[in-house]
């Protein structure tokens, strides 16, 4: 079944962009998942076709006009109505790995992208619409954060990725950033692959990465150790599973 992607921006011509290469884009012809991109200007009524206006109470920039917004979430709704609706904004939820899986698991996803200054605030009473944030930074609009979400769903529908075991030891599968990887030469620039690796004891090798990405993201990350360490005091049986479900 292929895993439906809309997308509702200014820039149609931005998709599919960087995903319609590589796997994404093998994954796209193969029918796994499809990409449609809907002109939000289409949705406009006046003769200008408008869809922003000035802030009210007064400031820079514009607003994209909650009108021309719900015509457009209906019109992709009519056709798609079991894909959530997300709003591509850095007012957001923090995108994480566990919802990027759910999303993935789910009938595809309804992408809004923003420019100027965001959305009005009514669309968000008015529809059904989750606000999804990619980072705390600002880009310019919501399409490259709508490339990114994109990017990291659909490597996890099922046959895009070569190997479907390394998508689940990765960085934050199990609440922790990936152990780090070497490869050949064993020497290089007089640094060697850690003796571990090269033992063959595959058992001394698991128990080696697990140190490796617990002290990593202990160092690197201390909000996602602190989330860790605290789903496997809950439960210390079996602390990696718990960690992935209260992840999600
Ligand atoms: N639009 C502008 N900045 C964004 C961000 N950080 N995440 C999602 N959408 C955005």
């Amino acid at each position: 079944m292929t895993w439906p992607a809309t997308v509702i921006t200014l820039y149609p011509e931005m998709f599919p962009g960087p995903l319609g290469l590589s796997l994404a884009g093998r994954a796209m012809g193969e029918g796994v998942w499809s990409l449609e991109a809907v002109q939000l200007r289409d949705f406009a009524t006046d003769k200008h076709r408008s869809v922003d206006d000035t802030p009210a109470g007064g400031g820079p920039g514009m607003v994209l006009r909650a009108d021309v917004l719900a015509a457009a979430i209906d019109a992709v709704r009519a056709t798609r109505p079991d894909a959530p609706v997300l709003a591509m904004t850095p007012r957001g939820r923090p995108l994480t790995q566990a919802r990027v899986r759910e999303l993935a698991a789910g009938a595809g996803v309804t992408l809004l992208c923003g420019r100027f200054e965001g959305f009005d605030e009514r669309i968000f009473a008015a529809r059904d619409v989750e606000e999804v944030s990619i980072g705390d930074y600002v880009l310019s609009g919501g399409e490259t954060a709508a490339l990114v979400l994109l990017d990291a769903c659909v490597r996890l529908l099922p046959g895009v990725m070569g190997a479907p075991s390394s998508g689940e030891q990765e960085s934050h599968e199990a609440g922790l950033l990936e152990h780090p990887h070497y490869t050949r030469p064993a020497v290089w620039d007089g640094r060697a692959i850690p003796e571990v690796l090269r033992s063959g004891d595959h058992a001394k090798i698991a128990a080696w990465r697990t140190a490796e990405a617990e002290a990593d993201t202990r160092l690197r990350r201390p909000d996602l150790w602190e989330r860790y360490v605290s789903a496997r005091v809950k439960s210390p049986s079996g602390a990696r599973r718990e960690n992935k479900d209260e992840e999600a």
